[in-house]
């Protein structure tokens, strides 16, 4: 695994450059990120650059044997623009213009930013195009954080625009949207507008394509650099973007596209603090992690699902280093939190982990936010476990030298995603905690997966997870159906083909498009409030009667199998669970909204149809596995023991073993 850092030399005087760039060399970093933020110093006044330091700089890292990433500084643009343009600045939920001050100021489709954006990138790209230590290129910083949909005038027209070439004629949005309801029937295509400041919740169809064009317009945006990178840089030269990947907001499969690889921002603690209820049940116990690790489930969810993106190696382009400052309690890491982490992040799939940030900043938002080196620019905590890094980096390596094994899919869709958020039904009924419970029951039986899009290439896995297909059309009820008929194992979920892409139910029997697939009709389905649980009986082994959350009774086909069925009214007699024979491969519709032991359980079976191998995994520990060879990873504060055919173990606390099966 690569190791790098992010580098602001902007925030530093010259004086410490030669000895930070030393210094890095010295921990075993070979990658400096830079340049992210640093557009104002870059061009201080329209069209007049000053290279002068950035050149200096890429100099110092070249000449202490680092690699360059560059970054394209469109996060945050200058004062100077805005001060010209100020309809730049997006326009919030509410309506309001949002100011300079801060970062992230601009509305994706402003056709003025446009030309800043692709200047500036050009600009860049034919002065560093050819430096021979840069190896690549970061477009902005973190699409989508802080606000990813605009809802200014520019937006409004592209909106517009975006519906026209989608629909073509008014006729087919309105039959589409069914604007019938409530006399929302438009006659221009002017009277369209974004659906936020609405008096009554708006029409889910429009909100569905008004999210979907704010995800494109980011794709657009990103595209538009991707062109002007391309043009003057080497094909040696990669192109990448850092998502946050617990963020919704944007469609990464598409944002992933026309990129060389991705690459996520990972900081544990902060995931672990305020992000865990995203993701758990909000009934469900939280494993007891050592508090300054995170919950690597959460945060082996956010690898798998980047690794998904597009189904190969990716990087961590900011690694947590110490105490962040965006979350509650901020907590200070201990030595060997650093270590987990790059060893988590690598057996996941990264190829390089770049830690964030160098120093810390003794200004602006960040100056609580931890480095590797301390304000005085002594070595924080992280820093030893850098060297850690550095030294154990050999038989890191060798573990990973194998790849990567992920034999499950996990099918993610955002606009599914999109469409359940703004109408749950259910309170709590969320498409990504409903894949995490799927996921930690992989995780728990030693089983990776890879968090995918509806396009993705299929046919790499044996298992494929779609408990969300909420909306469902014939593309894929047909792609299903190819995985099966060529053996694949499909688990379909509750509410499976409610809805047409348009957000509108089928007319249809349940599953709608999916129920020639699944073998079964959905005849009831009952939303359960908290306490309340039906009863079902299953030949499954371990398979906990009572569902809770949501319960579909399901009237299986001829020729399909009920592995679970309800006991007691108001659905006694029927289906909860049913498995039919498709082609050479099973298809599975879960009926029930299963929690964590019920997913295991489930998985379990699933494992046993693809005669894939399966391990027991306590609690607490995460393993990886290649080969042979299982990293067991202990992120809690109390030894665990392991058991596997080689023999018994004890994995240390906050440590790891690698062992043999
Ligand atoms: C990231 C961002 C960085 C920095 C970091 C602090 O989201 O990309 O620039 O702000 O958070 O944790
Ligand atoms: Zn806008």
């Amino acid at each position: 695994m690569k190791l790098g850092v992010c580098y602001y030399p902007e925030h530093w005087s010259q004086k410490h450059w030669e000895t930070d760039a030393k210094e890095m060399h010295t921990a075993g970093i070979s990658i400096v990120r830079i340049a992210e933020f640093a557009w104002a110093k870059i061009e201080p006044e329209e069209g007049k650059y000053n290279w002068d330091w950035l050149d200096r700089s890429v100099e110092t890292l070249a000449s202490a044997g680092h690699q360059i990433l560059l970054c394209t500084p469109t996060a945050a643009p200058p004062a100077w623009i805005i001060n010209t343009h100020p309809d730049i600045l997006p326009v919030d939920e509410e309506g309001r213009r949002r100011r300079f001050g801060s970062r992230r100021h601009y509305c994706p489709n402003n056709k003025t930013y446009h030309e800043y954006s692709k200047r500036i990138t050009q600009a860049m790209a034919e002065r560093y195009g050819d430096h021979p230590a840069v190896i690549g290129w970061q477009i902005d910083n973190e699409f989508g954080c802080y606000f990813a949909r605009c809802y200014c005038e520019t937006c409004t027209t592209e909106f517009q625009n975006w519906l026209q070439s989608k629909y073509a004629s008014l006729d087919e949005l309105n039959e589409r949207w069914g604007t019938i309801f409530w006399s929302q029937t438009y006659d221009k295509w002017a009277q369209i507008e974004p659906h936020n400041l609405t008096v009554a919740e708006p029409n889910p169809s429009h909100v569905l394509d008004y999210y979907r064009f704010a995800s494109d317009s980011w794709i657009a945006y990103q595209q538009i650099q991707i062109d002007a990178l391309r043009e003057s840089i080497p094909t040696t030269q990669f192109v990448t973007h850092n998502i946050i990947a617990s963020q919704t907001t944007i469609d990464y499969h598409d944002l992933a596209r026309d990129l060389d690889f991705v690459a996520w921002d990972s900081y544990p603690t902060g995931y672990a603090e305020m992000g865990s209820h995203d993701l758990y049940a909000p009934d469900e116990q939280i494993p007891a992690y050592a508090h300054d690790t995170g919950d690597p489930l959460l945060t082996g969810f956010f690898h798998s699902l980047t690794h998904g993106l597009k189904q190969s190696p990716y990087w961590i382009m900011e690694q947590q280093t110490g105490a962040i400052n965006w979350s509650l309690y901020n907590t200070g890491v201990r030595p060997g939190a650093l270590r987990l982490w790059a060893w988590q992040a690598a057996a996941s799939g990264a190829e390089a982990t770049v830690f964030f940030r160098w120093k810390a900043s003794r200004f602006g938002l960040e100056q609580h936010h931890a480095g590797l080196r301390n304000h005085d620019g002594s070595a924080d905590t992280g820093y030893a476990d850098l060297l850690t890094i550095k030294a154990e980096r050999q038989q890191l390596d060798d573990f990973v030298a194998q790849p990567l094994q992920t034999d499950i899919g996990i099918l993610l869709d955002y606009s599914t995603l999109w469409a359940m958020e703004m109408q749950p039904h259910r309170k709590d009924f969320s498409c990504l905690k409903h894949l995490f419970v799927f996921y930690r029951a992989c995780k728990a039986l030693g089983l990776e997966a890879d968090i995918i899009s509806p396009q993705a290439d299929l046919s790499r896995y044996k298992i494929l997870l779609a408990p969300n297909t909420f909306l469902a059309d014939e593309t894929l009820a047909q792609k299903l159906d190819g995985f099966t008929t060529q053996g694949g194992t499909l688990l379909l979920g509750v509410r499976s083909g409610f809805k047409d892409i348009h957000n509108v139910v089928t007319e249809e029997p349940l599953p709608g498009v999916l129920r020639n697939l699944a073998g079964a009709r959905v005849a009831k389905w009952h939303a359960l409030p908290p306490k309340i649980s039906y009863p079902i009986q299953s030949e499954l082994a371990d398979l906990d009667p009572d569902v809770t959350f949501w319960a579909e009774a399901l009237e299986p086909a001829d020729g399909t199998k009920m592995l679970a069925n309800y006991s007691a009214a108001p659905f006694d007699g029927l289906a909860a669970i049913t498995e039919k024979s498709h082609g050479n491969g099973k298809v599975i519709y879960c009926g029930i909204y299963p929690r964590f032991a019920q997913a295991v359980a489930l998985m379990c079976h699933l494992a046993k149809l693809e005669t894939i191998s399966i391990l027991d995994i306590p609690a607490g520990l995460t393993v990886f596995r290649r080969g042979e060879k299982l990293l067991a990873m202990n992120f809690t504060e109390e030894p665990i023991a392991f058991s596997t055919k080689s023999g018994e173990y004890s994995v240390a606390a906050r440590d790891f073993s690698i062992i043999t099966e």
